[in-house]
């Protein structure tokens, strides 16, 4: 007997960031956080149930992976099939449209995909607010990349697993878009779990990053509210710096910085004083985000063109959520 699912996720960047865990176990945040779904980078993921297997097999970017890496899904498919009170297996076929583990949210696209395509193969049916909670437990910030838009997850409370998910806050539709400057692709040293895991338990500025982060949460909130395009510009920038500040704290020191990170920082800071609004942001890597107005994208990507080639500016406009894929899209 085979079940077929598949889906598509788009990855998602956070203006707020998560940067720890109050429960490893349950991926359950210290913090909340809101991000902006993209649309130029996602993950297309298809999950057979096959009776006939005797264990998970798992394709990336159809190179099957060893013992480690399926682990991880197969722990994260055991939730659905608990749920589903089955203990079939499967073949997990997955293509990622975003270099993988390069702080560009691969992990995000990954683990939102594959809860809509388990979903969809073994028949639960579930709602996007349990999807939403169940992709968490595969990586945080998969959480969001359910919705597309500006999306809000909550921290949740104490130890209540269902009580952590993400919401739809805005669309986004008012002219916002966001420049990737491709500083590095490779993938990066220090994983995103382990690198706030030593944030958490070593940097002394670590109680300071969880208060300023929840009150910057309210005050982005405002901004979408209000279409306050410069306000959400400055809050993003400044949290961002917060929480890379917060890594630099730890011990040993935490830097996923490279020097391109900073020439691109610096030019888009000369892009602002110039007039265009834009803002940065950078995720466990060394890669740079530009918020910007969609309106303006290739004015700032023309001036980026001065110091970067072409193939480094990846602009991308906001991306949906999940969506799921018929045979024919699925063009593998
Ligand atoms: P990123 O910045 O790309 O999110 P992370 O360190 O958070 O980096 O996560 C990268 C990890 O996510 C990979 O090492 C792999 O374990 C997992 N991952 C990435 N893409 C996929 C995928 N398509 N399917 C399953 N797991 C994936
Ligand atoms: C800096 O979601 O990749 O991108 O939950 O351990 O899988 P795990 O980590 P991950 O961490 C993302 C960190 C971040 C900020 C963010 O996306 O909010
Ligand atoms: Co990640």
């Amino acid at each position: 007997m085979k079940s077929i699912g598949r889906c598509r996720a788009h990855t998602n960047i956070a203006l707020i960031k998560y940067w720890g865990k109050r429960n490893e176990e349950l991926f359950l945040p210290m913090n909340s956080s809101l991000s902006l779904t993209l649309d130029a980078f996602y993950t297309d993921t298809e999950v057979t149930l096959d009776s006939t297997l005797d264990s998970d097999v798992f394709f990336l970017d159809n190179v099957k992976q060893g013992d480690k890496e399926t682990a991880k899904i197969t722990n994260f498919l055991n939730l659905f099939r608990n749920r589903a009170n089955i203990e079939t297996k499967a073949c997990i076929k997955s293509y990622n449209h975003v270099p993988t583990a390069a702080g560009l949210a691969s992990s995000a696209s990954a683990f939102s995909a594959l809860a809509g395509a388990t979903n969809q193969a073994t028949g639960l049916n579930l709602d996007l607010k349990t999807l939403s909670t169940l992709a968490r437990q595969g990586s945080g910030s998969a959480t969001r990349s359910i919705y597309g838009g500006f999306v809000e997850w909550f921290m949740g409370e104490s130890d209540l697993s269902e009580s952590s998910f993400a919401i739809p806050v805005d669309d986004a539709t008012w002219d916002i878009g966001m420049i990737v400057i491709a500083v590095n692709t490779g993938r990066k040293k220090l994983s995103s779990r382990v690198g706030m895991k030593q944030t958490i338990d070593t940097s002394p500025f670590y109680s300071s990053w969880v208060e300023t982060a929840t009150k910057d949460i309210e005050k982005i909130k405002k901004a979408i509210s209000e279409k306050d395009f410069i306000t959400l510009g400055e809050i993003t920038e400044s949290n961002g710096m917060k929480m890379h500040a917060t890594m630099l704290g730890a011990f040993p020191p935490i830097s996923y910085w490279e020097p391109d990170s900073v020439k691109a920082i610096q030019k888009v800071k000369e892009i602002r004083d110039m007039g265009l609004p834009c803002y940065v942001t950078m995720d466990a890597g060394p890669n740079v985000k530009v918020l910007c107005k969609r309106s303006d994208m290739i004015e700032i990507e023309n001036k980026l063109l001065e110091d970067f080639t072409r193939d480094q500016i990846i602009p991308s406009s906001v991306g949906e959520g999940i969506k799921l894929l018929s045979q024919d899209e699925w063009n593998y």
